[in-house]
């Protein structure tokens, strides 16, 4: 039977996986293309324990675009919102349902509104890039829903334009966003460096010590960097290309003395740019410090690396244990120094480097 005039709703919904960088994206050369100064690398997650799941519908009988986050409405007159949606109907394609009867021409996709639903189940805008995973499934359920053929790196680059950090979270495992060197970014988009089968030792743990939303989102914290920082520059143009190398190596040979010493540095200097900045951004706390404080020492005491950490734009850890007998080293450790009825340490959740590219979105 054909579906009456008007009278039908088409839906898609995906899902989408959070990244943790290692080597950090801080600072955009371009503002409005979300042009990074300098490569990044990151970790994809687990999409069980931090993903976004979106659902697009478009029907006929929509009068406007419109999207809830989390079940509350939110505005999408942002440009970045502009830009995915934009770039996407551009690329739209004809579709047609036999059963239905449903058929929309490749021009009609401009003609037609949508509704966005989306949920993420980790907290958002809490500094564990709920704007990574928020984007790219926005980017790749649009895509999936408007029957778009471009293939992956089309689509991160799109993502970029919805939030930096997004346009790695469309591959699983280890993935490099090169920062391009164009002016139109057409060249600024992510690649997998492995897959999510590679270095499956690894294991991933975070440690939840704040889920309120942060004082100063990632946007403005590196606008004010870039206005402000001269540790900035010496960063993008000296240290970071020197470390990309090095973590290539390291992933490659799943050598984890080299990856723990770059990450931890990374993140280091990352936030010792953010003290930089004027006003200066404390993403960090003090419970955070005392995790630095904890794995420090007991990396010390080995006399070999057995746990990573970095923080993102907010005062969670995101701890990689070097193996799962090191993972379980971890978790006791956290519980005897921080137990869970720690009113800063609300929660801690426990992935396994376990990570879906295409099957999981
Ligand atoms: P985070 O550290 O969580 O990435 P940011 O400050 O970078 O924090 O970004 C938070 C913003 O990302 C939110 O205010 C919202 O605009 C956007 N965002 C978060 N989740 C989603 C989602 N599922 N879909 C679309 N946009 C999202
Ligand atoms: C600290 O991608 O959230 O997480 O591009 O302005 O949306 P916008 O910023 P966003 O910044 C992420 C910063 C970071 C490091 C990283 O993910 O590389
Ligand atoms: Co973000």
């Amino acid at each position: 039977m054909a579906a009456p005039e008007g009278q039908w709703v088409l839906m898609a919904t995906g899902r989408s996986p959070t990244n943790i960088a290692v080597i950090k994206y801080w600072g955009k050369r371009d503002e409005a293309l979300i042009l990074p100064v300098n490569d990044s690398i990151s970790v994809t997650l687990d999409p069980d324990h931090l993903s976004a799941t979106t659902t697009v519908a478009v029907s006929p009988s929509f009068p406007s675009d419109r999207m809830w986050l989390n079940g509350k409405e939110i505005s999408l007159s942002g440009g970045r919102f502009q830009s995915c949606l934009r770039e996407i109907r551009k690329r739209a394609c004809e579709f047609e349902d036999e059963k239905t009867g449903i058929k929309i021409k490749k021009e009609d996709w401009e003609k037609l509104h949508v509704h966005i639903a989306s949920y993420n189940n980790f907290p958002t805008a809490a500094g564990l890039a709920s704007s990574a995973a928020g984007f790219a499934c926005l980017v790749f359920t649009l895509g999936k829903l408007m029957n778009v053929k471009e293939d992956y790196g089309e689509l991160s680059s799109i993502a970029r334009q919805g939030s930096g950090s997004a346009c790695r979270s469309l591959y699983g495992g280890f993935v490099k966003w090169c920062m391009g060197k164009k002016d139109d970014g057409s060249d600024s988009f992510a690649v997998q460096l492995a897959d999510e089968t590679h270095w499956n030792d690894l294991v991933i743990i975070i440690a939840v010590v704040s889920s309120k939303q942060k004082e100063t989102s990632s946007t403005s914290g590196m606008r004010d960097t870039v206005e402000t920082s001269p540790l900035l520059q010496y960063r993008a143009q000296t240290v970071v290309p020197s470390r990309v190398l090095k973590m290539e190596e390291a992933i490659k040979n799943q050598d984890f003395e080299s990856f723990a010493k770059v990450t931890c540095a990374d993140s280091n200097q990352f936030h010792a740019v953010c003290l930089d900045t004027s006003p200066p951004i404390f993403y960090m706390n003090d419970t955070s410090h005392r995790i630095i404080s904890l794995v420090e020492k007991w990396n010390h005491s080995e006399g070999t690396p057995q746990v990573a950490y970095t923080f993102d734009a907010g005062p969670n850890a995101v701890l990689i244990a070097r193996n799962r007998k090191t993972a379980a080293l971890l978790l006791q450790k956290l519980m005897y120094y921080f137990p869970p009825q720690d009113k800063d340490l609300s929660s801690y959740l426990v992935g396994d480097k376990l990570i879906l590219g295409d099957a999981g979105l």
